[in-house]
């Protein structure tokens, strides 16, 4: 399909409303009309060539929770091409009857939607295999063949598995699954451990497939404000002076989760919130926010972007840092009193961090001196996602000090939001400045549009042949050479990590360890304390 920006790329034309703010906004079924009209504008995309969908792992958690639905979402909303089919690779023997029933509590389908649900289970088979055996690579590859058109059918092949079986899943697809028509290959973090194993990932992906044909899931890439942060700064002149080292005192990206790690201890304790969620998704936000604009949104031009700045982050210096275990606290509910190192599935004596503050320094002309804090953390006091910039203090200042530092904050989830946090005159027989905010809070401003889930926009993307929300290799050496110094200096030193509080009860300041509010200030970040977002959407 070529390198388009994308189909979702292009615009959408609205009815004619009254009012620039209040007219009924677009259904989703209007919505995935035109994306389908859209879509099959493109190289017959929806009629043309039979799809294979192939799900190995078909058995295991992110199958079930995440691909089958996001499929099914695809399907019901008709934006898959007509003639797609969906194959499950496992060991364990399942028949399609089990996968419904053990996906249909997250396909969350409509009782009116129960016959289109029935052509979807109708459109898949199974096929059992072991996963280091050619021979069942084979069978696999005669049971794609066997399927209408299959032959020269176009292949997606999920790799829904832990890392370990990777190597020889795709040494096996590439030797006796290659189909007629493009091959596409989708691969779920963790990529690696550190810079050696993901480069000999990469070097055993490279000499399999060609870098097109591979696709690296970050999820935060097909989150809708996370793909807004484009278009916010180059799409607006407003942004594009101000966003410097001139203007901007630094830059605060956070993930917070409100639960702990709840028997998937056994896979986090092995990476770790740095590998799990900063080397990750937020280092992938903070170079769309410091990037330069591209020459075009090509995906190669977006990405070129992406790893220059990350070419412009030295590694992370330990002194930095600041890393944290959550551990039970008593003032809270059941599930609040039980710390890290009471998870069964957590080895006993744990040293793994699971909160974890860093500044980053990007050394380009644009942003040198400016820290980037990247926090991210399980057991906090809530689910948060945002990327923040606080602005410097207004020079020469006539308001007797009373005004804040302007903040624009980009909110990922939940309550998707842009807000900006300025002065404004406070109202009434006043002259004084006051905190206030400009906010476009999506649940009031688009009150009917359900936003996708990321994984519908990236699996969508995939099909499309659009690799713009993906991780390229390059981009993946840079994160790994950022974070592998420093991973390896906090697993030779072993040290327990600061422990703090599961949740916020009880505790003041700021969830998480003390030490990183102190991080945050040594980069130069004010916390007022004084003013508050609250969402609009839910007064
Ligand atoms: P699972 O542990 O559920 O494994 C998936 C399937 O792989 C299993 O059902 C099993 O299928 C097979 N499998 C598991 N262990 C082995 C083994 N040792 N040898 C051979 N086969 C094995 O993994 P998830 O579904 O949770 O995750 C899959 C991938 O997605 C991982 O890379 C994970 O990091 C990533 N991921 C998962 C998320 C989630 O929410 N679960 C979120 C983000 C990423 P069978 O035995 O039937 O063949
Ligand atoms: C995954 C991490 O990549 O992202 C999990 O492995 C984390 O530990 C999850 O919980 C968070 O994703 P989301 O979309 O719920 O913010």
């Amino acid at each position: 399909m070529g390198s388009r920006a994308s189909v979702r790329g292009a615009a959408v034309p609205r009815p004619e409303r009254e009012g620039a703010m209040a007219g009924p906004e677009l259904s989703r079924s209007e919505v995935c009309g035109m994306l389908r009209q859209e879509l099959s504008r493109d190289e017959a995309f929806l009629q043309g060539q039979p799809h294979v969908f192939i799900i190995f792992g078909a058995s295991g958690d992110l199958a079930r929770k995440k691909i089958y639905p996001t499929v099914w979402w695809l399907f019901r909303d008709g934006l898959l091409p007509d003639d797609t089919r969906v194959v499950g690779f496992a060991r364990t023997p399942l028949t399609v009857e089990q996968i419904r029933q053990a996906t249909l509590p997250y396909l969350k389908a409509a009782p009116e939607e129960e016959e289109r649900l029935g052509a979807f289970f109708g459109r898949q088979s199974l096929v059992r295999g072991q996963y280091g055996e050619e021979g069942a690579f084979r069978a696999l590859d005669a049971h794609l063949r066997g399927l209408p058109g299959g032959a020269r059918a176009h292949r997606l092949f999920y790799l829904a598995l832990p890392p370990s079986l990777y190597l020889p899943v795709t040494r096996h697809i590439r030797q006796a699954c290659m189909g007629g028509g493009w091959n596409r290959v989708i691969v779920e973090k963790p990529f690696g451990r550190d810079l050696a194993s993901s480069d000999a990932l990469s070097r055993h992906l490279g000499e399999l497939f060609r870098e097109e044909q591979i696709y690296r899931i970050d999820h935060y890439l097909g989150k809708e404000m996370v793909q807004n942060l484009m278009v916010l700064r180059f799409a607006n002149r407003i942004f594009g002076p101000i966003w410097n080292r001139d203007n901007v005192a630094c830059v605060v990206l956070t993930f917070k989760e409100p639960f702990g790690t709840e028997g998937r201890g056994g896979y986090f304790d092995d990476f770790g919130i740095i590998r799990d969620v900063m080397q990750n998704h937020l280092l992938q936000m903070l170079c769309l926010v410091a990037m330069e604009k591209p020459a075009s949104t090509d995906p190669d031009d977006v990405r070129d972007e992406k790893v220059k700045v990350l070419k412009c982050i030295g590694p992370v210096e330990p002194e930095d840092v600041v890393l944290g275990q959550y551990v039970g606290n008593p003032a809270g509910p059941p599930e609040a009193q039980k710390g890290y190192l009471d998870d069964p599935t957590v080895p006993p004596g744990s040293t793994t961090a699971t909160f974890a503050a860093a500044i980053l320094r990007v050394a380009n002309e644009r942003w040198d001196g400016v820290p980037f804090v990247l926090r991210c953390g399980k057991a906090l006091n809530e689910r948060k996602a945002e990327v923040r910039l606080q602005f410097r203090e207004v020079p020469g200042d006539i308001f007797g000090r009373q005004c804040k530092r302007n903040e624009l904050v980009v909110r990922v989830q939940p309550d998707e939001a842009v807000y900006t946090k300025l002065m404004t005159k406070k109202p009434g027989m006043f002259f004084n400045p006051e905190e206030s905010e400009l906010d476009l809070t999506y649940g009031n401003r688009y009150k009917d549009v359900k936003l996708p889930d990321a994984y519908e926009r990236l699996i969508l993307d995939v099909f499309c042949g659009n690799q713009m929300h993906f991780v390229r290799s390059d981009e993946l050496r840079e994160a790994w050479r950022i974070f592998t110094p420093l991973l390896h200096s906090i697993e030779e030193r072993g040290e327990a990590p600061i422990p703090y509080p599961h949740g916020r009860w009880g505790a003041v300041g700021q969830p998480g360890p003390a030490e990183a509010d102190e991080l945050l200030k040594r980069a130069g970040f004010l916390y007022e304390g004084t003013y508050r977002w609250v969402n609009p959407h839910r007064l």
